[in-house]
């Protein structure tokens, strides 16, 4: 199996690569493509790590040879936050490497799962659909936008919390990857009630922590590490299914026929054919069905806006 990582010399990119070279089945090959020339270097630096995952890197017009084959392709390209912006600032940018990116893939590899890590990912999931329609290749069941981030804050925010133990915490995260779109399930948290109170204060932590980050780092970018992970183990999970294992469930953000939106992140199972089941997240407690309607308008227009690029382009 192939993995090809674009925008593999980014602070994402060569962190997710590194984690992929060190933990992917032996015989796997690794492909790492970014605009910036020093990527078939980063893949020669990988490539002296002691497994048995073959990794070449690629850059300039080489995108085909990095996508050739490949059973899945990861998009982290294009730029990051910085202090005072908002994803949605991205957009204008990352629009277009987005739709360049899935055009080459819908061309070189169009039965590949595509996992969009790149910002706003509410609107370039949108975009990547409507690119790989408009090529007569769509299957909905093998795109995803990546929201896995906001899983594993919300599992170790809970987990610091509880005073558990770090991975024993298992948080469905709903909706969409920004602000008030991302909605953690915290009623369905087994084993423990939350008031509403320490719900609210849990769920605000987990909505800004990307920005805690961005602020964090004062101008030099945002999550980087804890989005690789968080990367690696959705990607590990996509290849779990692809591989015929049961039972792997995730949240991801796809075309999965919500009644909330034409995307919508949600708990799905993965399988030999990307994902084949969306999976019910339980009922919601009233303040969180407020916020879903609250957040409904947003996340339908962020989709709209990823639409609007494709199909009507000014
Ligand atoms: P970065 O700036 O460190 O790296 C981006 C890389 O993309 C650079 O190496 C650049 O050369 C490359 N690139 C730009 N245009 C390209 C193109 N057309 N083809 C190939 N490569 C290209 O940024 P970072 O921190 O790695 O973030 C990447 C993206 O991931 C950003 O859009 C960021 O907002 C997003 N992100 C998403 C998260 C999520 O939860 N889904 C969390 C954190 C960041």
């Amino acid at each position: 199996m192939k993995i090809t990582v674009l925008g593999a010399a980014g602070g994402i990119g060569q962190a997710l690569s590194l984690l992929l070279k060190m933990k992917l089945p032996a015989g796997f090959k690794l492909a790492l493509y970014d605009v910036a020339p020093v990527a078939p270097g980063i893949a020669v630096d990988l490539s002296h790590i002691p497994t048995d995952v073959a990794v070449k890197g690629f850059t300039g017009d080489d995108l085909p040879k990095a996508l050739e084959a490949s059973n899945v392709v990861v998009i982290c390209a294009g730029i990051a936050r910085k202090p005072g912006m908002h994803r949605a600032d991205l957009f204008k940018f990352n629009a277009g490497v987005t739709r360049d990116l899935i055009s080459a893939g819908a061309a070189i590899c169009p039965n590949a799962c595509f996992c969009i890590i790149t910002n706003p990912v509410n609107s370039m999931v949108p975009i990547a659909a409507e690119v790989l329609k408009k090529a007569g290749v769509y299957n909905p069941q093998k795109l995803f936008g990546v929201t896995m981030l906001d899983v594993i804050r919300a599992e170790t925010f809970v987990a610091n919390f509880l005073g558990r133990a770090a991975g024993t915490i298992r948080v469905n995260v709903i909706g969409g990857h920004s602000g008030k779109t991302i909605l953690p399930v915290m009623s369905q948290v087994g084993g423990f009630e939350f008031t509403d109170e320490e719900a609210a204060a849990l769920v605000r932590h987990i909505q800004d922590a990307g920005t805690e980050v961005v602020d964090a780092k004062a101008g030099n970018g945002s999550a980087t590490l804890a989005m690789a992970a968080a990367g690696y183990r959705f990607i590990n999970a996509v290849v779990r299914g692809l591989m015929e294992e049961e039972n792997v469930i995730e949240c991801a953000y796809v075309e999965g026929g919500s009644q909330h939106s034409r995307f919508f992140s949600q708990p799905m199972r993965l399988g030999k054919e990307g994902w084949y089941k969306v999976l019910p997240y339980g009922p919601l407690t009233q303040a969180e069905k407020d916020s879903l309607d609250l957040m409904l308008p947003t996340l339908r227009d962020e989709i709209r806006m990823g639409e609007d690029f494709v199909l009507k382009p000014e």
